[in-house]
């Protein structure tokens, strides 16, 4: 019998994504998989410009999930509970009754679900008689963070509700870079998120597989601290093998927008290392003024740029852009609602990525060896600017003022330094270095591609 891995994303594209790269890096080691999604993710996946190639041995299936906006805490807070509910372990079980009274041949044999997707999962995976792997989307910094949370607590330097005692730049974990109180992950989302975070935590702690989109020698040191915990397993960067072979590729990645691949013939007409590429994601919303600010310093750098505005991109309506702008950088502009990012990431007339540090955006920067200014919004990105900026020097910030504003002149002298300065040289060459140490984690006897080795011979041992 194959084996057969019953996947359980959390359903928002940053966290799909990466198990889509999971799925097809099993598949090619002869699992079959069963993605389990919301049915409202599922449609828009099948819908946009997905090849009918990519669902090789790759089953989509959807469960109805009630969310209602996520634009509030309390939005975010009933959304996890919704999941917890329609996405939670007592869906799980109907799927896996459901698959093994159906295919006595093609039973599921192991669970791999989202670190946010685990809760009350294991009687589940127990009952089933079935290991139970975590997938954690984000960096193994991350979790540590919110492993350790109760710990900091303890020790006073947080208050019960997450709230650092102390506004300073602390060194939180020793194997950790030091953070401003202000980047703490859980910070934006208040109590709730903070408690769920330490639960997680526990939750995990059980689970032998602990499966991370991230590479050992960039997290070296915490990974060997939470090790001593839990059972840390970094497998990535997961990148589609075809975008590390080679840099033209026909693969179009499933997306929940569609792809418009049109920037590409653009890009094709630019000179090496001289486009901006400026994306935020998924998720992040922009204010009017600072969508406005961002276009005019844009406009100031007089350098070819490729920027992907999303239709709800600015806050609250349709993203408008300052007028005239549009007919100002005609000549030298490209202005895309969603790039394939990473056949854009990986041309070579890109010279930077204006990034909100979204995790899997930091992850294809690195392995494309594209250096970045660093405009976090929420959750992790904060975290993940400190080690793009201070640990592996990557990047650079862009800081707000009071106000909270990036402005025009702050946008056009973090890409002159970046492009043109002796520190900028610095952290492009470090950029060209590090993606060659990141394409080696995933070769042949490199660190990651050792530990999803082992995963995948533990799961295709207890078939026996
Ligand atoms: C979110 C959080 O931001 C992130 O911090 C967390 O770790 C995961 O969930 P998101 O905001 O969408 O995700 O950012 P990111 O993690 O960068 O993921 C975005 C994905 O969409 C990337 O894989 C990127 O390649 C893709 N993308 C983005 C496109 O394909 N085209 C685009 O135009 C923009």
């Amino acid at each position: 019998m194959a084996p057969h891995a019953l996947l359980i994303p959390l359903p928002a594209q940053g966290h799909v994504n990466p198990m889509m790269q999971l799925a097809w890096k099993l598949v090619s080691n002869e699992f079959f998989v069963t993605f389990l999604n919301s049915d409202s993710n599922h449609n828009r996946i099948l819908t946009a410009n997905t090849p009918n190639s990519f669902f090789d041995n790759i089953r989509m299936i959807s469960v109805p999930v009630e969310i209602a906006p996520i634009d509030t805490l309390k939005g975010i807070e009933n959304g996890i509970e919704a999941l917890a509910k329609d996405m939670g372990p007592s869906v799980i079980d109907r799927v896996i009754q459901e698959i093994n009274a159906r295919e006595e041949e093609n039973k599921v044999t192991c669970i791999i679900a989202d670190v946010w997707m685990c809760f009350g999962l294991q009687p589940v995976a127990t009952l089933h008689k079935l290991p139970l792997a975590a997938f954690h989307t984000s960096p193994v910094s991350l979790f540590a963070m919110r492993y350790f949370s109760a710990h900091l607590v303890s020790l006073g330097i947080l208050h019960s509700d997450g709230i650092p005692k102390e506004n300073k730049k602390t060194k939180y974990l020793p194997s950790m870079p030091a953070l401003h109180s202000g980047d703490l992950p859980w910070l934006w989302a208040g109590e709730y998120m903070f408690r769920k975070g330490i639960r997680m935590g526990e939750e995990i702690k059980p689970i032998k597989w602990v499966l991370f989109n991230s590479f050992l020698e960039i997290e070296a040191p915490v990974v060997e601290t939470l090790s001593k915990e839990v059972g840390v397993y970094p497998i990535g960067p997961l990148i589609p093998p075809e975008f590390l072979h080679s840099r033209t590729t026909t693969k179009v990645l499933p997306s929940f927008w569609k792809n418009d691949t049109g920037c590409l013939q653009w890009l094709h007409k630019q000179c090496a290392d001289s486009v901006i590429y400026i994306s935020f994601g998924s998720l992040a919303v922009l204010s009017e003024k600072q969508l406005e600010e961002l276009a005019l310093g844009v406009e100031a750098t007089r350098r070819p740029f490729l920027w992907v505005v999303r239709s709800d991109l600015m806050k609250g309506s349709q993203a408008v852009l300052p007028a005239g702008f549009l007919d100002r950088v005609r000549d030298r502009g490209c202005i895309v609602s969603w790039a394939p990012q990473l056949e854009v990431l990986s041309h070579p007339s890109i010279a930077c990525f204006v990034t909100h540090c979204g995790w899997n955006s930091v992850q294809e920067s690195i392995t494309m060896g594209v250096p970045m200014l660093c405009w976090p919004y929420f959750a992790d990105q904060f975290l993940n600017r400190t080690y793009v900026v201070d640990v592996w020097k990557l990047g650079l910030p862009l800081n707000a003022n009071s106000q909270g504003m990036i402005e025009q002149e702050e946008f056009v002298k973090g890409v002159e330094i970046l492009l043109e300065s002796e520190q900028g040289l610095e952290i492009r060459e470090g950029a060209r270095k590090l993606k060659i140490i990141a394409r080696d984690a995933v070769k042949d006897g490199g660190s990651s591609s050792n530990n999803f080795n082992l995963f995948v011979t533990a799961m295709k041992r207890q078939l026996n």
